[in-house]
């Protein structure tokens, strides 16, 4: 069999030439035109055509994908096929997918990246480009600059129509690079060997390995607590109908201390009254909730003079002033509850006994620094 040809090379005298070769053999329909150089060389990428790569549209379609696919399945797989309540929030709470969200966009994006580079853009594998070995990529990695013709991926090259291109296109010398001569391939039967000693080697440390932890039992440890009669949480139960451990709150239930929120505005809210009287105990609740949540920013006698550092940019209200001082009690709690510009919402934070405890105490400072004569005598 005749030796197939790679490609023809042929070197040029500098790169203004090679670059001028370069856009007059592209469209020559002789072969896939590259060119190898020592140096990048201005214009020879344009020369040549080469396309901007559509890896980074690739990996953009799939990680957006992947985003898709995690909210998706995690919203399957929370809110329907097995709805779990997780710390009181919805079945379908995104912010909780997102963790989630992130790596499996990171995922398909990164393969993405690698496999679309070295098996779509690369066309791996391919293990050793025949030119890596020639005596062209020798001289073309210490100072020459070079074209080849290089058969595309199926046709044969023609090899004179290919040197005769390349010298009338300024080419000084060509050199010819044919395949490389192919490695033999591993024999059925030494496969056939190798994969039957493998198996012996795992059978007989298998067979091995059973019978020494038979043998030779190992001291359970203490599991009197994991032997136990009990349910775990995600195991099955014959008990309820849908035959989980896990039970999703009953419709329309709400769990004790816990009454949603349903005051639609805050002048709805002025009309909330305190429901806690006003003991000792609950004062020294309120003090201690004042203390922990509110004294940062309201200061000690809640004249808004704040322990925070003028970073906090904010002027926390004078609880003292007359107009705060006017506001019923709703209005506070309504504060508490949805927070106002700069200042949080404590919803999460406390209780409602707890929050209506604080405005006892504030009501106590109020009145603290701003006693009437009959509180006097
Ligand atoms: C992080 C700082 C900060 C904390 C903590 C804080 N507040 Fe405030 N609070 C503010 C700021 C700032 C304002 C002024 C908001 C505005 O009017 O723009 C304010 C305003 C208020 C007002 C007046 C609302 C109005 O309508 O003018 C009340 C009442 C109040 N806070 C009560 C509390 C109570 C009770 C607590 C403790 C549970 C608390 N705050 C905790 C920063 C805070």
């Amino acid at each position: 069999m005749p030796e197939q040809a790679f490609a023809v090379v042929g070197f040029f005298e500098n790169a203004d030439a090679l670059v001028r070769a370069a856009s007059s053999l592209r469209g020559s329909g002789l072969g896939h035109v590259e060119g190898y150089t020592p140096y990048p060389v201005h214009g020879l990428a344009s020369a040549l055509r080469l396309r901007r790569s559509p890896l980074g549209g690739m990996v953009l379609v799939m990680g957006v994908l992947g985003a898709l696919t995690a909210i998706l399945f995690q919203w399957w797989a929370n809110g329907i096929d097995y709805p779990t309540v997780t710390g009181g929030k919805a079945l379908f709470s995104w912010e909780a997918f997102v963790p989630v969200m992130f790596e499996v966009t990171v995922a398909f994006a990164t393969f993405t990246a690698g496999v679309g580079m070295l098996v779509l853009l690369n066309r791996l594998p391919f293990f050793a480009h025949p030119l890596l070995s020639s005596p062209a990529m020798a001289q073309i990695t210490r100072d020459r600059l070079a074209l080849a013709i290089e058969a595309e991926r199926s046709a044969a090259l023609d090899v004179e129509p290919a040197r005769a291109a390349l010298i009338s296109a300024g080419a000084l010398a060509c050199e010819v690079v044919p395949y490389p001569v192919p490695l033999p391939r591993l024999a059925a039967a030494t496969l056939g060997r190798l994969a039957a000693s493998i198996g012996a080697a795992c059978l007989v440390s298998g067979v091995l390995m059973y019978w020494s932890v038979k043998l030779f039992p190992v001291l359970p440890p203490m599991v009197k607590m994991l032997d136990q009669p009990r349910l775990d949480a995600q195991h099955g139960n014959s008990f309820f109908a849908d035959g989980r451990v896990d039970q999703l709150p009953a419709p329309g239930t709400v769990a004790r201390g816990f009454l949603p929120y349903d005051v639609a505005s805050a002048e709805e809210a002025q009309l909330l009254a305190n429901p806690l009287p006003r003991t000792p105990e609950v004062m020294a609740a309120g003090r201690r909730v004042y203390r922990t949540y509110c004294l940062v920013c309201h200061g000690a006698l809640a004249t808004g003079d704040p322990l925070l550092s003028k970073a906090y940019g904010a002027k926390p209200a004078n609880m003292q002033s007359p107009a705060i001082r006017a506001f019923p009690d709703g209005h506070y709690y309504d504060v508490i509850m949805r927070g106002k510009n700069a200042m949080p919402s404590y919803a999460a934070e406390l209780s409602a006994d707890e929050r209506w405890a604080a405005i006892h105490y504030v009501r106590a400072l109020q009145r603290a620094q701003n006693a009437p004569d009959e509180d006097l005598r």
